[in-house]
C-alpha cells in the first residue's frame, strides 16, 4: 500500500527544535525491537493497524511529485527513519540495522540521535549486542530509557533485572512501570507515578485495552481485578521498588547517570504508551552538535545539517542514492540552496523526503532534530556537512578499523569496471571499506563483521551483475597512518611497501599481520600515528 500523506500533516502545533525527539531503539536481536517500533508508531498514530499505514489527509501534489521522482529515478528506500507526531511533539525514530554484526551503520545512526530506548528481554537480561550499543551511547552521552520487554512470559525476577542493569551498565535505575505478575501470573502493568493499572478485559492472555486509575498499590480496586496471590506479591514488590531505588530524576537521566525503567510487553501493547509519554516529557530535544569550529546550537538561525547514512539505489538500472541528513539548526525550507562544505558548491534541495511509517512524501520544511532523505547522484557522502553558507564541519562520525580483511577475486576479469563502481558505491554507503594496495592490483575489502561480506557479495551479484569471491589475506586489520612531517611518513611507507594501501580517499593505511607487527611498527616509528578510526571527510 502506498498512501501518501500531506506534508502539512507534519506541521506540529508548536514548531522548532524544542518539539523534536530524535531517538533510536537499541537491542539484541529478538528482544522485540521490531514489535516495539510498530507499537510506537501505532501509539503515535502513524499507523492504525499493525503494518497498515494510516492516511492522515492526502495531498495529491505531494504524491504525484514523489511518484515522478520515484519513477524517473527508480528510488526505493526502506524505512531508515520513521517520523510521527503526537500532542505537538514530532518523534523521529531512527532505525538501526537488526543483525548481530556490529556495524558502522549503527554507530553512525547513533550520532544522529539525541536519546535511545534500550529494549531488554525479561528472560535474558542484558545481552552482548545491547551492551555494545549501550557503550556507544555512553561514549556519545546519549541518555537511555530502558524497556524490559516480554513480561507476559516467564522471565527473570524484576529486581534481578534491575540489579543487572545497574551493575552491568553502571547506571542508577528508576522503575517507572512495574509488572503485576509475570509469565503465567501476568495480570497487567502498574504505572508507579500515576497509579494507573494497565490491564486487559480478556484478563491473563489478552492485549492491553483498559486503564483503571487507582489511588496507589493498596487501592482495593486491584483486588477485584487481579488474582489474590498475584496482587499481594505485587504490592510487596512495588513497595520495595519505590523505596529501594532512586526516584526518577530528569536531570540525572539526561546526563546519562540514570535510566528510567519501564516493564511491559510490546507484543501485547502493555506500557508502550507510558514509554512514549516518557520520551515526550523527558527525552532531550536536539542537543548542540560538535563541529570543528565549536558546538552548533539547535536554536542558531542558520540552517546546518550532516549526512549520517547513504543508501544506494536498490534498482540496478539507476545509480541514484538517498542521503539521510540530520538537521542541527535553523529552519530549512524546501528549495533552499545549502552549502556543501566538502566541495564548496551550492546544492539546491528541491526534493527533500520525509518518512512517515513505511511511506514517504516531499517535505516543505525541517527543524533541528529532523531527519530527511535527499536523493542525489553521489554528491552527498556520509560525514558531509550542509550549511546556509558557513564553512564549518560537523565532527564525530568515525570510520572504524575493520576486523575482517579479504582480497576480492573477480569470476570474470572483463567486469573490472563494474567491480570498481560497485566497491566505490558500497564503500560510500558504508557497507565496506575498500583498500587498494600500493603494490598489486586486487582490491582488499575490510568489514567490521563477517556477515557484511555475504551482503557485499550478494549485492554486487544482484545490483552489478558481477560474481566475486573472497580470498584470505595475511592482514588482520588496518590502521590509518599519519606523521608530523611528510618525510617520516614516506620513510615508513617505503619500509613497508608490501603492507601499505590507500583508502578510497587516497589516505595511506598500514595493514599489519597481527598485533605484534603493529607494536613493532609503533616502536620503530614512534612519531607515526596508527589510527584505529578516522573521522570521515
Ligand atoms: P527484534 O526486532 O528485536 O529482533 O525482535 P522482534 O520484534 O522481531 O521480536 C522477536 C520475537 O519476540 C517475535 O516472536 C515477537 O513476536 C516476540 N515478542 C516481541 N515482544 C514480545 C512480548 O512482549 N511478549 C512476547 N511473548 N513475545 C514478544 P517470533 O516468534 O520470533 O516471531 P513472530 O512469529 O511472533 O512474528
Amino acid at each position: 500500500m502506498n498512501v501518501m500523506t500531506s506534508p502539512a500533516a507534519r506541521a506540529p502545533v508548536v514548531q522548532g527544535p524544542a518539539t523534536r525527539r530524535t531517538f533510536a531503539i537499541i537491542s539484541h536481536p529478538d528482544a522485540g525491537k521490531t514489535t516495539l517500533t510498530e507499537k510506537l508508531l501505532l501509539a503515535g498514530g502513524a499507523i492504525n493497524m499493525a503494518g497498515a499505514v494510516k492516511a492522515r489527509g492526502e495531498n495529491r501534489r505531494a504524491r504525484s511529485d514523489w511518484m515522478e521522482i520515484e519513477q524517473s529515478r527508480g528510488i526505493s528506500v526502506t524505512s531508515s527513519v520513521m517520523t510521527f507526531e503526537r500532542e505537538g511533539i514530532t518523534f523521529n525514530l531512527l532505525d538501526t540495522p537488526g543483525h548481530s554484526d556490529f556495524s558502522e551503520d549503527t554507530y553512525r545512526t547513533l550520532t544522529a540521535v539525541d536519546s535511545a530506548i534500550m529494549v531488554v528481554d525479561a528472560a535474558k537480561g542484558i545481552e552482548a549486542q545491547t551492551l555494545k550499543l549501550f557503550e556507544i551511547c555512553r561514549l556519545r552521552d546519549i541518555p537511555i530509557i530502558t524497556f524490559v520487554n516480554k513480561v507476559d512470559r516467564e522471565g527473570k525476577n524484576p529486581f534481578e533485572l534491575l540489579d543487572e542493569i545497574e551493575s552491568t551498565l553502571a547506571l542508577s535505575v528508576a522503575p517507572m512501570v512495574w509488572p503485576v505478575g509475570m509469565g503465567s501470573d501476568f495480570a497487567g502493568c502498574f504505572d508507579l507515578a500515576s497509579g494507573d493499572f494497565l490491564h486487559s478485559k480478556a484478563r491473563a492472555h489478552g492485549p492491553f485495552d483498559t486503564v483503571t486509575p487507582t489511588n496507589g498499590v493498596l487501592d482495593a480496586k486491584l483486588d477485584g481485578l487481579v488474582p489474590e496471590h498475584v496482587v499481594g506479591h505485587f504490592r510487596d514488590e512495588a513497595q520495595l521498588a519505590t523505596e529501594g531505588y532512586a526516584a526518577f530524576d530528569a536531570e540525572a537521566y539526561r546526563q546519562g547517570h540514570l535510566t528510567p525503567v519501564v516493564f511491559g510487553s510490546a507484543l501485547r501493547d502493555f506500557s508502550v504508551d507510558q514509554l512514549l509519554k516518557i520520551v515526550a516529557a523527558h527525552a532531550p530535544s536536539p542537543r548542540p552538535q560538535p563541529s570543528d569550529k565549536g558546538e552548533v546550537e539547535p536554536t542558531s538561525k542558520a540552517v546546518s545539517a550532516f549526512v549520517f547514512k547513504v543508501q544506494a539505489n536498490m534498482d540496478p538500472n539507476h545509480r541514484d542514492r538517498v542521503a539521510f541528513v540530520r538537521f542541527c539548526s535553523g529552519h530549512f525550507k524546501r528549495g533552499m540552496k545549502l552549502n556543501h562544505v566538502r566541495s564548496g558548491k551550492a546544492l539546491a534541495i528541491n526534493n527533500p523526503i520525509y518518512f512517515f511509517a513505511q511511506e514517504r512524501a516531499l517535505t516543505e520544511e525541517a527543524f533541528a532534530g529532523d531527519v530527511i532523505g535527499i536523493p542525489n547522484h553521489g554528491t552527498l557522502r556520509v560525514g558531509d556537512t550542509l550549511t546556509e553558507g558557513e564553512s564549518f564541519r560537523f565532527t564525530g562520525l568515525p570510520s572504524f578499523a575493520p576486523e575482517v580483511m579479504r582480497r576480492v577475486r573477480l569470476a570474470d576479469t572483463m567486469r573490472v569496471k563494474q567491480l570498481r563502481q560497485a566497491l566505490e558505491d558500497l564503500a560510500e554507503e558504508g557497507l565496506v571499506q575498500v583498500f587498494r594496495p600500493i603494490f598489486g592490483s586486487n582490491w582488499i575489502v575490510g568489514v567490521v563483521g563477517p556477515l557484511q561480506l555475504d551482503v557485499l557479495a550478494s549485492r554486487i551479484r544482484g545490483e552489478y551483475k558481477t560474481e566475486i569471491s573472497f580470498e584470505s589475506v595475511p592482514y588482520t586489520t588496518a590502521r590509518w597512518i599519519s606523521a608530523p612531517d611528510e618525510k617520516t611518513l614516506q620513510t615508513f611507507i617505503e619500509a613497508n611497501t608490501m603492507q601499505v594501501a590507500r583508502d578510497r580517499d587516497e589516505r595511506p593505511v598500514f595493514l599489519p599481520k597481527d598485533s605484534w607487527e603493529l607494536n613493532y611498527a609503533r616502536k620503530h616509528f614512534p612519531s607515526v600515528e596508527f589510527a584505529e578510526t578516522r573521522e570521515l571527510v
